[in-house]
C-alpha cells in the first residue's frame, strides 16, 4: 500500500515535473547544448601558424603598459598552433549541462549544474568582457556541493551561468540593447524557463552591471548578491581623501591601478565605446589579432602571481577565452556591449529600492577600489570582505576566495 501510494506520488512528481519542461520547451525552445567548434581547429591553426610578426621588439624597452609585449604575444602564438589542445578544453568544458533557450527572440546559452541537495539555492554567476562562462569553469561543481559553515548552516546551490548576449553562443542582441534587457531576460530564464521563483546573483565585470540592473529592478526574486566589481566608476584618491576615509597599504595598491587604467589603460574602453565596427570587424577574422587585443589584459588586470596556486589564469585559460570568441565569431558583437551601454558605468552612488543583502569581495589587484563606506551606499551592504591575492578575473584568479564568497552569501539568502 505504502508501496503504491509511494510510486503514484512519484509518478505524480515526474509527470509535473514534465508537464513544466514541455512548458518550457514549448514556449522558450528549450534544447541541450554541447560545444561542437572541433571542425574549425585546423584553419585556426592555419591562420594562427600563418600570422606574421616582428622578427624582434621594435622598442624593446616598451613595457605591458605600452600594450601587450612581443615575446608574450608570441609565445601564446606557438603554444597555440603547438601544444594547445581544445579538445582538451572542449571536453572539459562539456562537462557542465548546457542547455540554450530562445527568450525574447535572443538565443541564450547557459550553464546549469544542479546540486544533489534538494534546499540548494539557485544562483546566476554573471561574467563579463573579455570573459566568459569559461571564467567560472573552476567554481561550477563546487559551488553544487554541500558546505557547512561554522554555525552549522548547509549552504549549496544550483548554478547558472548563461553567455552575455553577444558573446560566443549566445545571440547578438538588436543594436539598442542594453543591460537592463539582459537583466529582464535573465530574470526570466531564472524564474520562467528553470521555475525557480526566488534565487542569488553574483557579478563581475559587465555582468556586475547585469547583476545590479537585476539587484534593483527584480526585488522579489532576487534575494541576495554577490559582487567583485561594480557599475559605478571607482572612486578617485581625491574623492575618498575628502570623505576622510585612510587606505590601507593593500587598498593603495588597488587605487593606484585604477590610477593607472583610467590614465593610461583604458584605450580599448573608448575605442570599444565609439567605433565597435573598427576593431570589431578589423580582428574579425584575426585569431592572433584578438591575442594581441585581449590577452595582455588577462595579464594586466590579474595578480602579478597569475597562473601560481591557487590561480590557474595560465596561457591555457587565455586561449581557450580567446578561441571561443574567436571560434563561435562573435568577438565584433561582444565589443558592442560597450556602445550599446555608454552609461553603464554611473558616477552618482545611489540605494536602489530593496531590501535584499548584498555582500561584496575586494580582490586586491583588481582595477578598481570601492571602499567598503561607498558600497554600503548602493545596497544593503552585510559583508565586505578583501583578499590580497586575485585580480580582476576572480574565478579564474582565485578560485578559492570566490567559492569561499558565494557560500557565505547562502547565509544571508532568505526566499
Ligand atoms: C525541446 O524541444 C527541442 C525541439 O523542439 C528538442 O530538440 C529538445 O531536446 C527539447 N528539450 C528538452 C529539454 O526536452
Ligand atoms: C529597439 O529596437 C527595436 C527594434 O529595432 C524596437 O522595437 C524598440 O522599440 C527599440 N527600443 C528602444 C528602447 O529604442
Ligand atoms: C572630514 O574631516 C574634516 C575635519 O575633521 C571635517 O571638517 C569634514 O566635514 C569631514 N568630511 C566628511 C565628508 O566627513
Ligand atoms: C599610495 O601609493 C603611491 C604609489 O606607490 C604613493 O605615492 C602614495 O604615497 C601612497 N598613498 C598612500 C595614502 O599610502
Ligand atoms: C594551466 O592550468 C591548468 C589548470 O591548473 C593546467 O591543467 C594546465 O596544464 C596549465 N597549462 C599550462 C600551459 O601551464
Ligand atoms: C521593491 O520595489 C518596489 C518599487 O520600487 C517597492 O515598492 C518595494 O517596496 C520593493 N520591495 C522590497 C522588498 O524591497
Amino acid at each position: 500500500m505504502f508501496r503504491v501510494l509511494a510510486l503514484s506520488f512519484v509518478s505524480l512528481l515526474a509527470a509535473a515535473l514534465l508537464a513544466e519542461a514541455s512548458i518550457a520547451n514549448d514556449t522558450f525552445n528549450l534544447t541541450p547544448f554541447k560545444i561542437d567548434l572541433s571542425s574549425e581547429i585546423p584553419r585556426l591553426k592555419e591562420l594562427v601558424r600563418n600570422t606574421r610578426l616582428p622578427a624582434k621588439a621594435l622598442y624593446p624597452n616598451a613595457g605591458p603598459d605600452q600594450g601587450i609585449q612581443l615575446d608574450f604575444l608570441r609565445e601564446l602564438q606557438t603554444e597555440w598552433t603547438e601544444t594547445y589542445d581544445w579538445e582538451a578544453q572542449q571536453a572539459e568544458l562539456n562537462q557542465f549541462e548546457q542547455y540554450t533557450a530562445i527568450i525574447e527572440g535572443q538565443t541564450v546559452h547557459f550553464v546549469h549544474e544542479k546540486s544533489e541537495n534538494a534546499d540548494a539555492i539557485p544562483v546566476i554567476l554573471l561574467h563579463g568582457w573579455p570573459g566568459s562562462f569559461h571564467e567560472f569553469a573552476p567554481v561550477i561543481k563546487p559551488l553544487t556541493q554541500s558546505w557547512t559553515s561554522a554555525t552549522g548552516k548547509k549552504v549549496s546551490y544550483n548554478v547558472v551561468v548563461p553567455s552575455l548576449p553577444g558573446f560566443v553562443f549566445s545571440s547578438a542582441p538588436p543594436t539598442n540593447w542594453t543591460v537592463d534587457d539582459t537583466a529582464r531576460i535573465y530574470n526570466t530564464l531564472m524564474t520562467e524557463v528553470l521555475g525557480y521563483s526566488t534565487y542569488a546573483i553574483h557579478g563581475t565585470d559587465w555582468g556586475s552591471a547585469v547583476a545590479y540592473s537585476l539587484y534593483s529592478l527584480f526585488n522579489t526574486t532576487v534575494r541576495a548578491a554577490h559582487f567583485v566589481f561594480l557599475p559605478f566608476f571607482p572612486p578617485s584618491a581625491e574623492d575618498i581623501a575628502a570623505n576622510n576615509i585612510t587606505l590601507s597599504d593593500a587598498q593603495n595598491v588597488t587605487e593606484q591601478r585604477f590610477i593607472k587604467w583610467s590614465t593610461i589603460g583604458n584605450g580599448y574602453f573608448a575605442e570599444q565605446t565609439n567605433k565597435p565596427n573598427d576593431i570589431g570587424l578589423a580582428l574579425y577574422d584575426s585569431p592572433v589579432g584578438q591575442l594581441a587585443w585581449i590577452g595582455g589584459n588577462f595579464k594586466l588586470w590579474s595578480d602579478p602571481r597569475a597562473g601560481t596556486p591557487p590561480s590557474v589564469l595560465n596561457n591555457t585559460a587565455i586561449l581557450t577565452s580567446i578561441s571561443l570568441y574567436y571560434l563561435t565569431e562573435s568577438f565584433l558583437s561582444s565589443v558592442w556591449i560597450y556602445a550599446q551601454n555608454p552609461n553603464g558605468f554611473r558616477t552618482v552612488y545611489e540605494k536602489p529600492d530593496t531590501d535584499a543583502p548584498m555582500l561584496f569581495s575586494q580582490f586586491e589587484y583588481n582595477l578598481g577600489l570601492w571602499p567598503e563606506e561607498y558600497v554600503a551606499k548602493v545596497g544593503n551592504l552585510v559583508s565586505y570582505k578583501a583578499h590580497d591575492f586575485g585580480g580582476h578575473f576572480a574565478g579564474l584568479d582565485n578560485p578559492p576566495a570566490l567559492i569561499e564568497d558565494i557560500r557565505e552569501m547562502g547565509l544571508y539568502f532568505k526566499v
